[in-house]
């Protein structure tokens, strides 16, 4: 499953995207790699404690030169100094320590936000049709959790695996300095723990991967059941749900459950090979003493040198499991990364300042699953200023049309133009910028009513506002609001009304001064005397612009040129409306239908 070659690559694209924090990671090896020679002289002091304090061997050289004659020369005196220095190391290991784990908070911390921030603004850039057919779960857990894996892999795994392999290689060299056979006893363990480690890397990154995907699944079902807890609530479905999520849970359970099995496995044989690479080395060294080639307190510094020696390599071992689930979650960031959006921006975009509202959909065709047409062979063009109403019945495809225009999707065939221009070739957002929305459902955010509005147009003062609110019919009911336009409405507005939320959605699109104007259904969820008030606030916002408007109602379509109707995505009827001026700056072409002024009041 993970051949070298991928592997190797998935590695270095870890590294490549940890770039801006390569000083960070190096100053982190370095810090790991002074505890070589912190850990070469732990067992320096017990070495002259037992050969030359205990026995009468002379001071090595070094000592000598650390501390001054008078100090060596007498045993009780040595004693002092071997105590000091036990002491001095211990501090400086410390230190080192301290210093190295707190680098590595800071460098996993930020490696995660940058890191996290990257996966979010490409899943905000990715077509609604990804996130339609995969569910917002699947991104959250990515951006949540498996986005921690840059941080493990290199903090916590490349480069304590490289301080590990250098102590390694440091801690052979002194021990074979001192007795070359023992050196090589210890390392003839090494190659069984390279092949361990190699096999268990190969079976268990798949299980990873699974066990991470029944993690995620478990956890769409909480986010689908709370965030829709009313309907969960008023079909009494809480067990129902409970099964689902125990069950999706428990999949995850039995694969980390056997994950933890094979990765105790592995450690047992990693275990039991160092014990008996010490056991053997332990043989040999006392046969050496007896036959004098190493002393009693060489034989004690080998001893804690193979402890050490082994240290890494049991470290190294642990790390290839762990690094294992964080190499699974680094593929999984990355896929999302690699996704690419539907709705892309062409290389040499053409910006657009403020579209004079041109709008002509030519023999559009789309499918939201590629199988069946939702929209078929379209045609339409209106003028800029012209209003646009479109009926038809639920499922015929009116929202669909609308989101084509906004190019939140691309037709399958044909093409949507604004100004004579395909909307492909606008860049995206100064293409967004041209419309007012107010969509079918509006969705609202949790914060308060003013902030709702503000939404559109972030910079608006507050008068243009209330103007907002005012034309939209939703000042009356703000005010009465406990705390006013400060009032919070709760998640996704819940706790306002339907009627409420529909007003706040079209005082945002009131706000926004954009040349095109779209309302999907926009009083669908008020009466009829507050509909006819806030017809009379549309009037005066479409004047001069493009506007488009799909009502069940016909009262609401009253005031429109233009009327078509929608019949099974295809174009129906096309007439001019009861507003239409003699004047009125239309231009039609129907799908060879004729426009039937009868039908369209039907
Ligand atoms: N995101 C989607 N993924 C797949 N199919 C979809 C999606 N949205 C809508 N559809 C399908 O496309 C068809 C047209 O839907 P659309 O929302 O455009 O209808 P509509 O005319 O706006 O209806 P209504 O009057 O009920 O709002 C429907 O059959 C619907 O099932
Ligand atoms: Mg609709």
């Amino acid at each position: 499953m993970t051949r070298p070659a991928a592997n190797w690559r998935l590695h270095r694209r870890v590294l490549m995207q940890a770039r801006p924090y390569w000083l960070h990671v190096a100053a982190i090896l370095v810090l790991g790699l002074l505890a070589v020679p912190l850990a070469l002289m732990v067992p320096l002091p017990l070495k002259i404690a037992v050969d030359s304090v205990i026995g009468n061997r002379p001071v090595p050289g070094w000592v000598d030169w650390l501390a001054p004659d008078a100090l060596t020369r007498s045993d009780s005196a040595l004693l002092v100094v071997v105590v000091a220095l036990v002491a001095l190391v211990a501090v400086l290991a410390l230190i080192q320590e301290l210093a190295r784990s707190v680098l590595s908070a800071y460098t996993s911390e930020r490696l995660a936000l940058s890191f996290r921030s990257e996966l979010f603004r490409h899943a905000q850039r990715l077509s609604l049709s990804f996130h339609d057919g995969r569910g917002t779960t699947h991104s959250v857990y990515r951006i949540q959790y498996d986005a921690l894996s840059l941080q493990y892999v290199l903090v916590e795994g490349v480069v304590p695996m490289l301080t590990a392999a250098l102590t390694f290689v440091g801690m052979v060299a002194v021990t074979g300095a001192i007795d070359a056979e023992l050196a090589l006893v210890a390392l003839s363990i090494s190659p069984i723990l390279f092949g361990a480690s190699y096999a268990y890397r190969r079976r268990v990154r798949p299980q990873w991967h699974a066990a991470k995907e029944y993690e995620s699944s478990a956890m769409s079902v909480i986010q689908e059941t709370l965030g829709a807890l009313r309907v969960v609530k008023v079909f009494g479905r809480e067990d129902h749900e409970q099964e689902r999520f125990v069950r999706r849970s428990r999949s995850g359970v039995r694969a980390r459950i056997r994950l933890a099995v094979v990765e105790g496995a592995y450690g047992l044989l990693i275990g039991l090979t160092i014990a008996a690479g010490t056991a053997t080395v332990l043989y040999v060294g006392v046969r050496h003493v007896r036959s004098g080639v190493l002393t009693l307190g060489e034989l004690l510094v080998v001893m804690s040198y193979v402890a050490r020696l082994y240290d890494p390599l049991r470290s190294m071992s642990k790390k290839a499991a762990g690094l294992q689930s964080s190499l699974a979650s680094a593929e999984r960031a990355f896929a999302l990364l690699d996704e690419t959006p539907d709705v892309a921006e062409r290389p040499n975009a053409r910006p657009l300042g403020r579209a004079r509202g041109h709008i002509a959909l030519r023999g559009v065709s789309f499918s939201y699953d590629g199988r069946q047409d939702v929209v078929t062979d379209f045609s339409l063009a209106m003028a800029p200023g012209t209003r646009l109403g479109i009926a038809g019945t639920t499922g015929a495809g009116k929202t669909t049309l609308i989101s084509l225009l906004l190019r939140l999707y691309d037709p399958t065939r044909g093409a949507v133009l604004l100004d004579g221009v395909d909307l492909r070739d606008y860049r995206v957002a100064d293409l967004r910028r041209q419309f007012a929305v107010v969509l079918q459902e509006p969705v609202l955010f949790s914060a308060s009513v003013l902030e709702n509005i503000a939404y559109a147009r972030p910079e608006a003062s507050l008068r243009e506002i209330e103007a907002a609110a005012a034309a939209a019919h939703a000042d009356e009911f703000i005010r009465a609001l406990p705390d006013g336009a400060d009032t919070l409405v709760g998640e996704r507005g819940m706790r306002l009304s339907g009627g409420e939320r529909q007003r706040i959605g079209l005082a945002r699109a009131f706000l926004k001064d954009a040349p095109i104007l779209v309302l999907d259904e926009p009083t669908s969820s008020v009466d009829v005397r507050t509909e006819a008030a806030i017809v009379d606030g549309m009037e005066r916002l479409m004047r001069g612009r493009t506007s488009i408007i799909i009502a069940h109602r016909l009262s609401t379509l009253d005031r429109c040129d233009l009327r078509v109707e929608v019949e099974k995505g295809r174009l129906a009827t096309l007439a001019p409306g009861p507003a239409a001026r003699g004047a009125a700056p239309v231009r039609v072409r129907g799908n060879g239908h004729k426009p039937s002024p009868a039908r369209a009041h039907a």
